[in-house]
Formats: structure tokens, C-alpha cells, sequence
């Protein structure tokens, strides 16, 4: 997954689910599949991967293949045809060693992932975890009208914290995102990319919210 990167997390939204979750990413593929990703229910991976833009599962369990009724493994969303994972998302938290498991089972599969994170502190904490990103977003700006840019320090202390530990790490901020606005503060702090929902899932007009957003990349 390239940055500046728009990860679009469509959650269980109705709007997003089933052949609307493959209309929404054939619109992603069409409008900028360099720099879209889409985060998607496991039972849709297959057939939004089709499309050809980068998919990643909302979440991987730790179990390996075998006796593990209802659990979601890693090689079955790589199978699937995604290319990574989020893991620790805020509607799904994790207790570290079940999340330090994940990660090494989604590794095994190189499974790209983006780790959640709820503050500046907590991403410090993940810093110097085996992810390819560590996503910033605080929960009680998810779903709503407010942009985690509008903390800039927030934005600004965990990409300082999160490169203080690790150069090498890239971060994302989320919740509340939904304009070209939005990505153009949220880069001008350091981040590299931003992970939203709603503000495209939700949307009136899906296309036209994605091409604003893209240009402000
Ligand atoms: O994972 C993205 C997310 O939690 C932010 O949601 O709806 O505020 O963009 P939303």
C-alpha cells in the first residue's frame, strides 16, 4: 500500500456491504488505486479484491488453521485475495498478547497491517511493533462531523513520538475525516495518510467525497 494513503474502513455499514462494497471500491479503482485502500468485512474480501484495488481485512484472528469454528485466520484473508489487515481498531480492541499474536500470525502470511491506536501515548507504545502502519484515532471523534485534525498537537505529537522510536513507521490519523481539507492538514502535520469511514461510506455522493479527498493528496 503506497502513501499518502486514503484507507477507507467500511466496517459493517449497510452501505458498504455486499455489491455495495464492490460498487464503492470499483468507484476507488477508478478514481485512484495507487492510493486507495479498502478495508472490508471478511465475508466480502473475495469479491471486492476482484476489482483490483488493495483490500485488507477489518480483522484477523491469532488462531491457526484447524479446529477454530467462527475465528478468521490470516491465511484465509490472504487466500481471499487481501493484502492486509487493521487490527486494534477501536470497535475491536485487543488485549496486547492477543494483539501481539495477530500481528505475528498476520506477518507470517505477509499480511500488511495497520495497527490502532487511541492516542499520542498508545502509538509511542506500538512504535516499534512488526506494522507497516500505526493508525491514530481517537474514539470520541469516530462517526462524527469533528476531524481528529482539529487536534493538531494530537496529530503532530504521535507522528513525532512514533518517529523518535521508529523513523521507519508510518502513521495514520483518522475519525471524523471527510474533506480534502482534512488530508491537506493532516499531511501538512506528518502524517502519511488517513483512515476514514463514514465520511465516505455515508456520503450522499460517494464519488464526489473521494474526488475531493484524492486531491488533496
Ligand atoms: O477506521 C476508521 C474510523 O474509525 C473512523 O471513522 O467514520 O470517523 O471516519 P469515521
Amino acid at each position: 500500500m503506497n502513501t499518502p494513503l486514503i484507507a477507507i474502513n467500511l466496517k459493517t455499514y449497510a452501505e458498504a456491504t455486499g455489491e455495495k462494497a464492490v460498487a464503492l471500491a470499483k468507484l476507488c479503482e477508478s478514481i485512484d488505486k495507487e492510493h486507495i485502500a479498502l478495508a472490508c468485512q471478511a465475508t466480502d474480501i473475495n469479491r471486492v479484491s476482484s476489482v483490483g484495488i488493495d483490500v485488507m481485512a477489518e480483522h484477523v484472528d491469532s488462531a491457526k488453521q484447524g479446529q477454530g469454528t467462527g475465528l478468521v485466520t490470516p491465511e484465509a484473508v490472504k487466500e481471499a485475495g487481501a493484502v492486509g489487515t487493521l487490527l486494534n481498531h477501536s470497535e475491536h480492541r485487543l488485549e496486547r498478547e492477543e494483539m501481539e499474536k495477530c500481528i505475528e500470525r498476520a506477518k507470517e502470511n505477509n499480511l500488511s497491517i495497520i495497527l490502532c491506536a487511541e492516542d499520542d501515548k498508545e502509538a509511542e507504545e506500538f512504535a516499534n511493533l512488526n506494522v507497516d502502519f500505526i493508525a491514530v484515532e481517537p474514539p470520541d471523534l469516530i462517526g462524527g462531523d469533528v476531524s481528529v485534525t482539529t487536534r493538531p498537537e494530537l496529530v503532530s505529537d504521535s507522528v513525532k513520538k512514533v518517529k523518535a522510536k521508529n523513523p521507519d513507521m508510518k502513521v495514520l490519523v483518522g475519525a471524523g475525516v471527510k474533506t480534502k481539507d482534512d488530508i491537506v492538514k493532516a499531511l501538512e502535520l506528518g502524517a502519511e495518510g488517513v483512515l476514514l469511514a463514514s465520511g465516505v461510506v455515508k456520503a450522499a455522493d460517494q464519488e464526489e467525497v473521494l474526488n475531493d479527498l484524492v486531491d488533496g493528496l
